[in-house]
């Protein structure tokens, strides 16, 4: 993967204008987007097709989550509208990411099919409420992890102070995407478990989803290549140990 690969930059706009206004301030600068559901519901899908038709890439997070025909078939409408990452529930379970996974490879081999795992917004009082497990947030994240895996899935979205455990369980191959990150020089907003762009990429992310840092900055094309900058260097530094 080069450098530019993996830094996607999160669109969190509410209409399509603002969405697009940063996409041509960041020019060349940037090749990966996300599209979320606020931005997807409020383009009514439009912002999609703008983006691939500017020859950006696309992760489609829409967070799919239902029973397994019904996500199979959003899904495919994903795999449909040659996205190159898109991603639903872990929670759905293993039966129903099998049948996602094998009905979208089918039409789009190439399409990365994402899983969340638990949300970053449970806390773990709010999961011993919601799940009755045994298991703390860190080992569920990670069972889900693997049931991913085994499904055949090709990754999962996680915090980068997770990444490192899910590689050594699921392996190398087993994508990564990762929000939460924060170059030093900007403000950790609402994030909590944060990291440098850097680290992310020395502790096994291999996407990282940056927003607000670039997106809400004075000069977002120099944040960008800052970050694109952070990122290289923890490549060479990766290379090396
Ligand atoms: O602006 P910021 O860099 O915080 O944006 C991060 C993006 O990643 C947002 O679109 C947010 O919804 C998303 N995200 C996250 N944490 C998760 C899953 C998704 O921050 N666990």
């Amino acid at each position: 993967m080069n450098v530019k690969d993996r830094l996607i930059i999160a669109l969190d706009y509410s209409n399509m204008e603002d969405a697009k206004n940063i996409v041509e301030t960041l020019g060349d600068t940037v090749s990966f987007y996300k599209v979320g559901l606020e931005l997807f519901l409020n383009s009514k899908g439009e912002m999609v097709d703008y983006l691939t038709e500017k020859g950006k890439k696309v992760f489609l997070d829409l967070k799919f989550h239902d029973i397994p025909n019904t996500t199979t078939m959003a899904s495919l409408f994903a795999a449909k509208r040659n996205v190159f990452m898109f991603n639903i529930h872990a929670t759905g379970g293993k039966q129903m990411m099998e049948s996602v996974a094998k009905k979208v490879k089918e039409v789009n081999p190439e399409m990365l099919a994402i899983a969340v795992t638990i949300l970053t917004s449970f806390s773990e009082e709010g999961v011993q409420e919601t799940f009755k497990s045994t298991l703390n947030i860190k080992e569920l994240a990670l069972n889900l992890a693997r049931l991913t895996k085994e499904a055949g899935m090709d990754g999962v979205v996680c915090s980068p102070w997770e990444a490192k455990a899910i590689k050594e369980s699921c392996g190398e191959m087993f994508k990564t995407v990762c929000p939460g990150v924060r170059p030093r020089w900007s403000a950790a907003n609402d994030q909590e478990r944060i990291m440098t762009p850097k680290d992310a990429i020395l502790n096994g992310c291999d996407y990282l989803v940056v927003g607000r840092p670039i997106t809400k900055n004075e000069n977002p094309v120099e944040a960008a290549k800052l970050v694109l900058k952070e990122i290289e260097e923890g490549m060479k530094e990766g290379a090396v140990c």
